[in-house]
């Protein structure tokens, strides 16, 4: 494991010496493939940006990496599910992200930078349990309109693709979105915000 400050490991990541590091900690799903750049555990305890290529991130599909001891997901969307965000606005507690649970940047629809891309805090908004992922646009036995998104089975809290929570559930807000940037277009940023330096909104 590097003790390597983190702008050290920044500075390679800006120039494209990314290190492929194995999955000590953090764990991947269902992109087995992708590659990221992780700081030390002395820096990721003191709250460190995360870095990830996400050139590979498949539309569908959920990577997981650690950010101040909690799990955070990157989702590639696909057009359909951008466009199911608007189908479920009249079932949702806080359509219009009013309450603080994503930065200003990501107070929109998609609750992102980047439509295709939603970066998200795996963490129900509930009593903290690990909502499912589920991203396909059909009948759930939780829900027979579902449009995609997340179940909380622990009481059965819904979120669409987005994270917004569903009203009649026990959550009472929206997944938190974490400060998040992009620099070019296949590497991401988690815990910096797009004013950060290099970042692109
Ligand atoms: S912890 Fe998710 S619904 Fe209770």
């Amino acid at each position: 494991m590097s003790s390597e400050a983190p702008d050290l490991n920044r500075r390679r990541f800006l120039t494209g010496a990314a290190t492929v590091v194995g999955g000590v900690g953090l764990v991947f799903t269902a992109v087995p493939f992708l590659s990221y750049l992780r700081p030390s555990a002395r820096a990721l305890a003191a709250g460190a940006p995360v870095e990830l290529d996400i050139s590979k991130l498949e539309v569908g599909r959920r990577i997981e990496v650690e950010w101040r001891g909690r799990p955070v997901w990157v989702i590639g969307r696909s057009q359909e599910q951008i466009d199911a965000l608007e189908d479920v606005r009249d079932r949702l507690r806080d359509p219009d992200s009013e309450v603080d649970q994503q930065p200003e940047y990501a107070r929109n629809p998609a609750r992102s930078v980047k439509p295709d891309v939603a970066v998200l805090v795996g963490v129900c908004t509930h009593l903290g349990c690990a909502p499912g992922f589920h991203p396909e646009i059909r009948p759930q036995h939780f829900d027979q309109d579902w449009r995609g998104g997340f179940f909380c089975a622990c009481h059965g809290s819904m979120f669409d693709m987005a994270g917004r929570v569903y009203r009649g559930v026990p959550a009472p807000t929206n997944l938190v979105v974490p400060p998040h940037r992009y620099v070019g277009d296949d590497y991401l940023v988690v815990g910096e915000d797009p004013t950060d330096e290099g970042g692109t909104a």
